[in-house]
């Protein structure tokens, strides 16, 4: 049997793996493991480790035992496991809630087979019609924002925006859909994705997450059922899945499409929100950066957003790229070994998660002061100095993120128009310190006053 390892490991037997120890931490609490820990400060709990045990440490977490490893070394390693001795798998609740026929949840050929099917949409040059649809969403729910006089959360609010959009994206232009309804079965649905108690019991979280997983379900059939009906496909996410054909010419299966329909919603929806929310926050508490952004916007031709436009904003692009370093969307992923792995001198049973732990490559070497918002820190000259898989916001390998020219393009977009028109500043005395779960966002849910920009 090949075994496979980092690769100072790769040629070791079975034996020699055998005998190595497994990695420094602990299994916690019977059943519950470390779970609570985890999901109360990601970011905490993996620094207090990696003090303690180094870069690779083993916990319990999700239901289940887990390795963690640390840095772009790691990372690339698990970016190359895929299909060899890694498997990419969701943990319990992320399992129930999403099924098992989305290209998150396929491996191997299956995996290919729909990530080609669904790259066409989400190519840069895709984006290029989307650009205009993201402005005129967001001048819509800009100027309803900026007719309130109360202040409101902005993270209920751009999760409203971001939800058009992706829904624009997958199911066309949206106007058969009621967005509001659909919002708002799906915030309790992926309420429930990281449960740590993933038990069907009504009124518990993860029951009310069930029960409307259900509904958004049926009523995304609903709207499938209608699709199906036309002669002809709109060019969208949903058009796709709807024509396209197996070697055999049979069709996907309709619940493979609903599936797939509501792991793009998920995959595409909470991730920009934290994104875009937290650039308001970070925005305003940075004023030389803000500044900084506005100056840019200032300097450029007005008009309606083309990909060139967007281009044009390399200071904008390098505040969202820090923006998600500082502030991680998406924290991390789960694989399971397929076999004994060696990795950094310890051994990793088959069978074992493994967590490709983004939030920790972001905040250890090589960042100096990473505790530190500094967009600078992403202009060319010392970005280039990092190695890769030292910058990893959208993984990497195969499942590198399908939706990541579309979030860029997105977020840039509104932020813009935001900093083009409008002006917003922080209530003073709420909450700001981050939860992590399920979305790293203010516990305020971010608090603003917001009004149109009063030029000089
Ligand atoms: C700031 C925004 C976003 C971030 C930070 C982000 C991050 C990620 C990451 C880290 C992964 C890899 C997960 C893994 O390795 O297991 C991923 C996968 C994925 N993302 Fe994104 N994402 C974002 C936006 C989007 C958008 C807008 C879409 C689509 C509308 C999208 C669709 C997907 C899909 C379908 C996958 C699964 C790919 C696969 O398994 O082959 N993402 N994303």
């Amino acid at each position: 049997m090949e075994i496979l390892a980092s690769p100072e490991e790769s040629s070791m037997s079975p034996e020699d793996i055998a005998r190595l120890p497994l990695p420094p931490g602990s299994a916690g609490l019977p059943l519950l493991g470390e779970t609570l820990a985890f999901m109360r400060n990601t970011g905490g709990f993996i620094e207090e480790r990696r003090q303690r045990h180094g870069d690779v440490f083993r916990s319990h977490v999700l239901g289940e035992p887990i390795a963690f490893l640390l840095g772009p070394e790691a990372n690339r390693w698990i970016f190359a496991g895929e299909n060899k001795y890694l498997r990419n798998r969701w943990h319990v609740a992320g399992r129930k809630l999403l099924g098992d026929q989305s290209v998150a949840m396929l491996n191997g050929a299956a995996h290919l087979t729909r990530r080609r099917l669904l790259a066409p949409h989400f190519t840069y040059n895709a984006m290029r019609a989307f650009a205009p649809r993201i402005e005129a969403i967001t001048h819509r729910h800009c100027e309803q924002w900026a007719a309130r006089t109360e202040p409101f959360k902005a993270v209920d609010a751009v999760r409203a925006l971001v939800f058009e959009v992706a829904i624009s994206l997958i199911l066309g232009d949206g106007k058969a859909v009621d967005a509001a309804y659909m919002n708002r079965l799906f915030r309790q649905w992926a309420g429930g994705l990281f449960s740590p108690v993933p038990l069907d019991i009504p009124f518990t979280p993860f029951g009310r997450a069930v029960a409307a997983g259900k509904e958004m379900h049926a009523y995304l059939e609903s709207l499938v059922v209608a699709r199906e009906k036309l002669t002809e496909q709109p060019p969208d996410v949903l058009g796709s899945l709807l024509s396209t054909r197996d070697e055999e010419g049979r069709p996907l299966p309709r619940e493979a499409i609903l599936q797939e329909i509501e792991l793009q919603l998920y995959a595409g929806h909470d991730t920009t929100v934290t994104v875009t929310s937290n650039l308001l926050l970070l925005l305003a508490q940075h004023p030389e950066v803000l500044e900084r952004c506005r100056q840019e916007q200032r300097g450029l031709e007005q008009g309606p957003l083309t990909l060139e436009t967007l281009r044009a904003m390399p200071y904008l692009h390098q505040v969202i790229q820090e923006a998600m370093r500082f502030i991680n969307p998406v924290g991390g992923s789960f694989r399971v070994t397929t076999q004994d792995v060696a990795y950094g001198g310890y051994r990793i049973p088959k069978g074992w998660q493994v967590a490709l732990c983004i939030i920790g490559a972001h905040q250890g070497p090589p960042w100096t002061d990473s505790k530190r918002f500094d967009p600078e820190r992403m202009g060319p000259e010392r970005c280039e100095q990092k190695p890769p898989g030292a910058y990893v916001p959208f993984g990497g390998g195969p499942r590198v993120c399908l939706g990541q020219h579309f979030a860029m393009v997105e977020m840039a977009a509104i932020v813009s128009l935001l900093l083009r028109d409008y002006q917003w500043e922080l209530v003073p005395g709420q909450d700001l310190s981050l939860k992590s779960f399920p979305i790293p966002i203010p516990r305020s849910g971010l608090l603003v006053r917001f009004s149109p920009l009063q030029h000089p």
